[in-house]
């Protein structure tokens, strides 16, 4: 399993200011912890609680679908373009970019054991788009549109461009190169797809954007280029079974959010670093920042209570970022917690050749870059506890499925842990909903032409 060490929050190590009494902190919460705990998975099978996701490693039913729909797709495409934002685009991105071979998109077929590309359109800038679909040959492109209200404007209009291209070339035969996910009855997408009769899969009921990664929001992508599905739904499963433990000393996901609920509400930190070292997981310190971000990011409590509450989430990737936001995490303002993400085993070890040996680089020759990798993992950690900056750290013995899906599966039961703590509603996103209302009423939805009379008005004066 994936390990937690939080001794670096430990007021020995890091002095009274900035230091927990963690085992006092855990006395107190326990109770509380223990509550939440069975809440969540008392509450999790209900309609309307927006939980389905703790159910999601169990869908033998969309394992199946999504393993025959890749195999039957098997050697027909050369790539595959997802079309899809926010919580419909970052999972798969966050995956496939841990879990492919680093530069997949660049390695021969063979390389890529004849798996297709995969290409992640996840914003509407016009130059990245015009590139990218100028650069892909869209008949043997498999096209993915993902998104669970069906509507939202970039999706769709990312989604009309390429459908009309795809007509273009191949007539009605274009259906065969789309595949939708959507909702099972609401939205304009579910509508057309039902319409023009595109292959499609489902988002279950109660499965926010953000928790949706193990439906097939993520897994179909996935499986698309070759992913072993199996054993990410293992490991969420492993994790699952793991994180129903309500005492806190034995749940890494409450221990988690406990550490980052103090920090914040007593000790005056207001941003959380996610720190993977390795590059392979930067785009799940991406899909973390989103899903900490909407969910715990609230205007008012369950109570009503004006709370304009969240530790504002930041990615950073070890190493590179030593060499940029280190200096503040350093020397700036003591105001974040630091989440190191560290991995046991790289598949692979490189030496540093022993050359130039009688110069000041000659130290380096003869070990590994894995050991300078460790090395400076270790120095940026020592470093921080020299000025006192609380730090916890992620273990994954490697880079693997049943790890990752662990990983992932036990940040979504930490956030909704902290949902609790704060007594906020971790599921919905009005704040995101505000937007997406104001661009339909800016771009002439029927239905929206009061707000974009009032967004006019109020648009001229600024
Ligand atoms: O997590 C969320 O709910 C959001 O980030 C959504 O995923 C994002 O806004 C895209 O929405 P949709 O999937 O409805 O297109």
């Amino acid at each position: 399993m994936i390990k937690l060490d939080y001794k670096n929050v430990d007021k020995t190590f890091i002095g009274e200011e900035n230091g927990l009494e963690i085992e006092n902190v855990f006395n107190e919460f326990q109770y509380k912890i223990a509550e939440i705990i069975s809440d969540l998975n008392k509450r999790k099978d209900k309609p309307g609680q927006w939980l389905q996701w703790m159910n999601l490693g169990y869908s033998e039913e969309t394992l199946w679908f999504v393993k025959e729909y890749a195999a039957i797709v098997k050697n027909r495409f050369e790539n595959v373009l997802v079309l899809g934002i926010g919580g419909s685009a970052l999972g798969g991105m966050a995956m496939s970019e841990a879990l492919l071979k680093p530069y997949w998109n660049i390695l021969s077929e063979e390389e890529r054991d004849n798996n297709p590309r995969i290409f992640f359109l996840d914003n509407i800038d016009p130059d990245q788009m015009c590139s990218l679909l100028n650069t892909l040959n869209l008949e043997k492109t498999l096209v993915n549109v993902i998104t669970k209200s069906g509507t939202t404007a970039e999706t769709m209009a990312q989604y009309m461009i390429v459908a009309n291209l795809l007509q273009e070339k191949l007539g009605d035969d274009y259906r065969k190169n789309i595949v939708v996910t959507t909702d099972k009855e609401i939205g304009l997408l579910r509508q057309l797809a039902n319409q023009e009769g595109y292959k499609n899969f489902v988002i279950p009921d109660d499965v926010g954007g953000r928790y949706s990664v193990f439906s097939a929001v993520g897994l179909l992508p996935l499986a698309l280029v070759g992913i072993d599905i199996d054993e990410i739904i293992n490991g969420v499963k492993d994790m699952d079974l793991a994180l129903k433990n309500t005492d806190i000393r034995h749940n890494i996901a409450a221990q988690c959010a406990l550490i980052h609920y103090i920090y914040n509400t007593r000790k005056n930190k207001n941003i959380l670093v996610m720190m993977p070292y390795s590059s392979r997981l930067k785009y799940v310190a991406d899909w973390f920042v989103q899903l900490w971000a909407e969910s715990l990011g609230k205007n008012i409590d369950n109570d009503g209570n004006k709370i304009n509450t969240g530790l504002t989430p930041i990615k950073s990737v070890g190493v590179t970022d030593q060499h940029s936001q280190i200096q503040l995490f350093n020397e700036g303002p003591n105001d974040k917690i630091i989440n190191f993400i560290r991995i046991e085993e790289f598949e692979n070890s490189l030496e540093i050749p022993k050359i130039f040996e009688y110069t000041g680089i000659g130290y380096l020759g003869g070990k590994a870059i894995n050991q300078l990798f460790n090395a400076e993992a270790d120095a940026t950690k020592m470093a921080l506890l020299d000025f006192s900056r609380p730090n916890i750290t992620i273990t994954l013995p490697k880079i693997s499925g049943y790890y990752l899906g662990q990983l992932l599966y036990m940040l979504e039961v930490e956030t909704a842990i902290a949902g609790a703590l704060y007594n906020i509603n971790a599921f919905d996103q009005p704040g995101v909903e505000q937007v997406k209302n104001y661009t339909y009423a800016l771009m002439g939805r029927t239905g929206y032409e009061d707000s974009a009379n009032n967004l006019r008005e109020r648009l001229a004066l600024t």
